[in-house]
């Protein structure tokens, strides 16, 4: 994390709250996944953080993109990054982006059987697997599991292998993405597994895609080695899609005491709530908060934001100094899923984004304004594209 001081700095100059990234912090996670998975593809999963600024430094060190959205195909474009090295995945894709797609010359991953239908001339195909297996992670962020919507059935695979070659595309392999936030390594190895078993029927293969998922202190060398034992049964090169891994220590939201209430449970109000990082009431995950100030005594404090809404809390219960309205408080793990799922609810501007490296600072996105919010309800400045 940078220094209190440096952080400070940031809210003097930017105002909060403010997404603050440690371009350091960014290019060791870099590395630690290089090294790791030194010989495989690797593909950021651009859903984690989206920015531009981001991206760019992400594609720089040589990595791919993974996209889920025809917006995200569009950043990939924006940024000029090389078809190869993109991947069009989703359950549910839309026209636009199996058009963008076949222009760019990605590859897509066939999520269920009568997708391969819909396919562009001639495409470059994976096929995503479900091995139906129980997964230690928040059910929300399960995907490997029988009861999610994701993959189709290791049954189902021969058929719709055969059913790309016939219909003239290129199958280049297989794709398995169990989830995300997974602590327990042994959950990759058993989907490895079932997915091995079906080499008798698939044969070799080009490419077998290991997915991401990896939470974060997981064993990366452990999951490395498990993945690129399945590429092997296969005689496939490996292809991994980590989001979460790559980004979230990285970065960190920093909000500001707005004052306190003391009702029976103590509140200390602040400037963030779920419009700017949603994953504590969506996943109830705990994000570590760290306090810029010090003063006694230390209480337990539940930790709200200024949404209408009794849900609004970031964290409940968490021992802090006294807070005054103005002290800082660090979000921490913020840099994955934190901006890139904040939203303009209540017309609250999302937050800028700054990064520091250097020895300076950069702004990697402005804070919106009102403006920018009802920018496309304004008659007159419908898109051309108007639907
Ligand atoms: N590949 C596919 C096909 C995915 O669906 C995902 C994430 C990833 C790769 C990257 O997973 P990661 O390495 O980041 O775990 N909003 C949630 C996370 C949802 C992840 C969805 N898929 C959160 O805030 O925790």
């Amino acid at each position: 994390m940078l220094s209190p001081d440096l952080l400070h700095e940031a809210a003097d100059r930017f105002g909060t709250p403010l997404y603050v990234y440690d371009a350091a912090e960014l290019d060791a996670a870099l590395g630690r996944v290089m090294a790791a998975f030194g010989e495989a593809r690797v593909f950021f999963a651009v859903k984690a953080n989206s920015n531009l600024g981001v991206l760019r430094r992400v594609a720089d060190a040589g990595l791919g993109f993974d996209c889920v959205s025809y917006g995200e195909l569009c950043r990939a474009e924006f940024l000029g990054v090389p078809g190869e090295r993109v991947i069009s995945n989703g359950p549910a894709k839309s026209q636009e982006e199996y058009d963008l797609g076949a222009r760019l010359g990605v590859t897509f991953i066939v999520d269920r059987v009568d997708e391969v239908g819909l396919l562009p001339p001639r495409s470059r195909a994976l096929v995503r697997v479900n091995p139906a297996l129980q997964i230690s992670t928040h059910d929300h962020l399960a995907t490997g599991s029988a009861a999610s919507k994701f993959g189709v059935t290791p049954e189902q695979v021969p058929g719709v292998l055969g059913a790309l070659r016939d219909g003239g595309h290129r199958a280049l392999g297989l794709h398995v993405h169990i989830g995300s936030a997974i602590r327990d390594a042994q959950d990759f190895t058993a989907a490895y597994e079932r997915l091995s078993e079906l080499r008798g029927q698939t044969g070799p293969l080009e490419v077998f895609d290991a997915g991401g998922g990896w939470g974060l202190g997981a064993d990366l060398a452990g999951i490395a080695r498990e993945a690129r034992h399945a590429a092997a049964v296969f005689d496939a090169q490996l292809w991994v899609e980590p989001g979460r891994y790559l980004v979230a220590q990285a970065g960190v939201l920093l909000t500001q005491v707005i004052g306190t209430k003391c009702t029976g449970r103590n509140f200390c109000l602040v400037d963030a709530g779920m419009t700017e990082l949603i994953r504590p009431m969506m996943y109830g995950a705990a994000h570590p908060l760290t306090p810029l100030w010090q003063r006694e005594p230390v209480e337990a404090w539940d930790v709200a934001g200024p949404a209408c809404e009794s849900g609004d809390l970031l964290a409940r219960g968490v021992p802090l100094p006294q807070p005054r309205r103005g002290d800082l408080l660090v979000v921490g793990e913020a840099g994955a899923y934190g901006a890139a799922m904040s939203s303009q609810y209540l017309t609250r501007s999302r937050p800028a984004e700054v990064l520091f490296g250097n020895g300076e600072w950069r702004v990697l996105r402005r804070r919106e304004t009102p403006e920018d919010i009802w920018q496309a309800e304004l008659p007159g400045r419908f898109s051309p594209h108007e639907r």
